[in-house]
C-alpha cells in the first residue's frame, strides 16, 4: 500500500487537445501534489517543439520526451505527456507501474482547440482534424494498451472532469 508521504502519482495520456495540461492542472491542485507537463520540460531544455522536429526529427523528440518522463515518475505527483508519448515502448514500459488516466475527446470538441501553431503533427496541407482524427486512430490501441481508466472530455467542463478523476484516483491507492 502507499504510503501518505508519498505522491499520490497520476499520469495523464490522450491524444492532442484533449486537456491533458488544463485537466492535470486541476487535478493536482486538488490532490496537493505538483504537477509536470512533459512537453514544457522539454521545450525550457531543449527549446520550440516545432524547431526539435525540424532540426532533429520525431524520434529524437521521443528520446527527449521518454527521458522527460522517466525523470517526472521519479519526482511523482500528476503528471501529463505529450500525445505521441505512447507510440515509444520504452515510454510505454515505464508507465505500466503507474495509474495512467486516458483523456479521450471527440473530433468535434477538437475542432475548436487545436487553432493556432505549436503542434508539428497537425501542420501542413491536410485539414487539422482530419489529421487529428488519422494519427488518432493509429495510436488508439496504444493508448488502451496503457490505460488504467479513461474519461472523456468532450462535453463536461474540465474542472468536473479533475473532480472524477480525483475521486477515481483515492479509490485506486
Ligand atoms: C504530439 C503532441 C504534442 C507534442 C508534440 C507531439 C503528438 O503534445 O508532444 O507536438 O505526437 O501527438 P499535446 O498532446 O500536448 O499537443
Amino acid at each position: 500500500m502507499t504510503s501518505e508521504a508519498e505522491p499520490l502519482t497520476l499520469v495523464l495520456v490522450g491524444p492532442m487537445a484533449a486537456g491533458k495540461t488544463s485537466v492535470g492542472r486541476r487535478v493536482a491542485r486538488r490532490l496537493r501534489v505538483a504537477f509536470i507537463d512533459t512537453d514544457k520540460r522539454i521545450v525550457a531544455e531543449h527549446g520550440p517543439i516545432p524547431e526539435i522536429f525540424a532540426a532533429h526529427g520525431e524520434e529524437h523528440f521521443r528520446a527527449l520526451e521518454r527521458a522527460a518522463v522517466a525523470a517526472a515518475l521519479e519526482e511523482g505527483g500528476v503528471i501529463s505527456l505529450g500525445g505521441g508519448a505512447v507510440t515509444d515502448a520504452g515510454t510505454r514500459e515505464l508507465l505500466r507501474a503507474h495509474p495512467v488516466v486516458f483523456l479521450t475527446v471527440s473530433p468535434e470538441s477538437v475542432a475548436g482547440r487545436i487553432r493556432g501553431g505549436g503542434r508539428p503533427l497537425l501542420a501542413g496541407e491536410v485539414d487539422p482534424v482530419e489529421r487529428w482524427k488519422a494519427i488518432f486512430a493509429e495510436r488508439r490501441d496504444w493508448y488502451d494498451e496503457v490505460a488504467s481508466t479513461t474519461f472523456d472530455t468532450s462535453r463536461l467542463p474540465m474542472q468536473r472532469i479533475a473532480e472524477d478523476i480525483v475521486t477515481w484516483r483515492r479509490e485506486h491507492r
